[in-house]
């Protein structure tokens, strides 16, 4: 039996290129005929599966006696490739729950967008993460709820709201919380048993804890942002609205969250492409993706300070902007630097710019992958990319015309995470070419 564990030792190094770290530091090992019975393989199959699922802790070495090692060899192929193929299903399931996790995310962005279009916001006064979770039911409890909030100004700016419509706008952003909360579950009570089971990679570990840190914090950030809007003007002489500064922060750290875990998971989910041959424009091209998917990025933030200062309200008109190429009020703020972040008719200006030079990137991105020996599935990525970024500027160009209506701004909205979706799976795609290694 002894002799059968170390067989196993032996076959698990094999079958698992990890382990190989652990073979250098030597045991000797032998296997004797023995190894050959039925009972002795059961434990052979077993351990073997232990090894791989513990991702490598072994620190068995061998010395294999020549006479049996070629009959167990052809054992160890077919283990190996079993075990190989458990292995990749239990990595796949890490991706699909961590895609599952994007698309979770995904609707809670577009469902934010909505909650913020139809400005709902601020119905809700109070944030409890455990208490939050029941809404009012008896008419007492509606009272209630509708009294604390009419303490705030977004009711008294409202002159005299009803209950019916509080009821609306508070199932609204309570829909909003809910979900939020949802994708918290959804992701932590896989990740803890995907934890315990030693299933997680080692180099997973930090990714994971980071996406769960930055689960918690895109919570309570949104609830400073909410809180930037039922302390503002508490006269209610003003249109309500949260910080557009901590609106950009809730919707970057969003979008942040979306793509670590959409890069995570793609990376659990497609097979490795490797290319034939990497020519040096290949690596440009590389480094030019990233730069698109930056500036992608970058217009999405810029998108939230149009959405925060209501900045798709003024100028409805495109190319032009009162009839000039650049509205008479761009910089009319001081110092000069806030206009680009506090005046509406800037942050507009910008992010017009910014949206229509992202789409001219992504032509020129797309044109230069074209000449390039690209494997299929980086091909559809970066057609992809091309036709959403056409999309998203005529959805962008049509809500600045139509006075921003809600299905429009939120089908814009979701067009950057998809646009954005595109632009990482390019990038993954790509992600096998090492920068450094830039040959001449
Ligand atoms: C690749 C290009 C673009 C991207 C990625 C993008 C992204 C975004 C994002 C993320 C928002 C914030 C939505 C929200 O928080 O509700 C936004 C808002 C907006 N965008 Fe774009 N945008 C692009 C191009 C354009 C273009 C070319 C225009 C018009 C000329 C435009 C007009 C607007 C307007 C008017 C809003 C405010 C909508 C609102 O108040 O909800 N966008 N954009």
């Amino acid at each position: 039996m002894l002799a059968a564990r170390n067989v196993v030792s032996w076959l698990a190094a094999r079958a698992a290129p990890a382990m190989q770290a652990g073979l250098r530091r030597g045991v000797a090992v032998s296997i004797s005929a023995r190894c050959q019975s039925t009972a002795c393989r059961r434990h052979v199959v077993a351990t073997l599966r232990r090894h791989l699922h513990s991702n490598t802790r072994s620190s068995v070495g061998t010395r294999v006696q020549s006479g049996v090692l070629a009959n167990t060899a052809v054992r160890a192929a077919e283990f190996s490739s079993t075990t190989g193929a458990a292995m990749d299903a239990s990595q796949r399931t890490i991706g699909v729950w961590l895609l599952g996790t994007t698309g979770l995310i995904f609707g809670a962005v577009v469902l934010g967008g909505v909650t913020r279009l139809t400005e709902s916001g601020l119905s809700m006064v109070k944030w409890h993460p455990i208490k939050g979770m029941r809404p009012p039911v008896s008419e007492e409890e509606w009272i209630e709820e509708f009294e604390c909030y009419k303490q705030y100004p977004e009711y008294k700016y409202s002159n005299g709201m009803s209950l019916e419509d509080f009821k609306r706008i508070f199932y609204m952003e309570y829909a909003h919380r809910m979900w939020g909360r949802l994708i918290g579950v959804a992701f932590a009570v896989p990740a803890i048993a995907f934890w315990l089971r030693g299933r997680i990679r080692q180099q997973y570990k930090p990714v994971v804890l980071a996406m769960g840190g930055l689960l918690g914090f895109q919570g309570v950030l949104g609830w400073i942002m909410v809180k930037s809007g039922l302390d503002y003007d508490p006269e209610g002489k003003h249109v309500p609205r949260v910080s557009h500064y901590r609106l950009a922060a809730h919707l970057g750290s969003a979008f942040l969250l979306y793509i670590v875990t959409l890069w995570t998971g793609l990376s659990h989910i497609l097979p490795e492409r490797t290319f034939k041959e990497t020519p040096r424009a290949l690596f440009k091209l590389k480094r030019y993706a990233h730069m698109v998917g930056g500036l992608v990025f970058i217009t999405a933030l810029s998108g939230a300070f149009v959405a925060g200062l209501d900045a798709g309200l003024l100028y409805n008109e495109f190319p032009l902007m009162g009839g000039r190429w650049v509205p008479s009020d761009l910089l009319a703020l001081s110092p000069t630097w806030t206009n680009f972040f506090d005046n509406p008719t800037t942050v507009q200006f910008d992010h017009r710019i910014l949206g229509v030079t992202t789409g001219l990137s992504v032509l020129a991105l797309w044109a230069k992958a074209r000449k390039l020996p690209l494997h299929g599935r980086a091909r559809l990525a970066i057609n992809a990319m091309l036709g959403m970024v056409s999309v998203q500027v005529s959805l962008g160009i049509a809500t600045l015309l139509y006075f921003v209506p809600t299905p429009l701004a939120a089908t814009h909205q979701a067009g950057s995470l998809t646009l954005l979706t595109f632009a990482v799976w390019f990038m993954h795609e790509l992600r096998r070419l090492k920068l450094n290694k830039m040959p001449k």
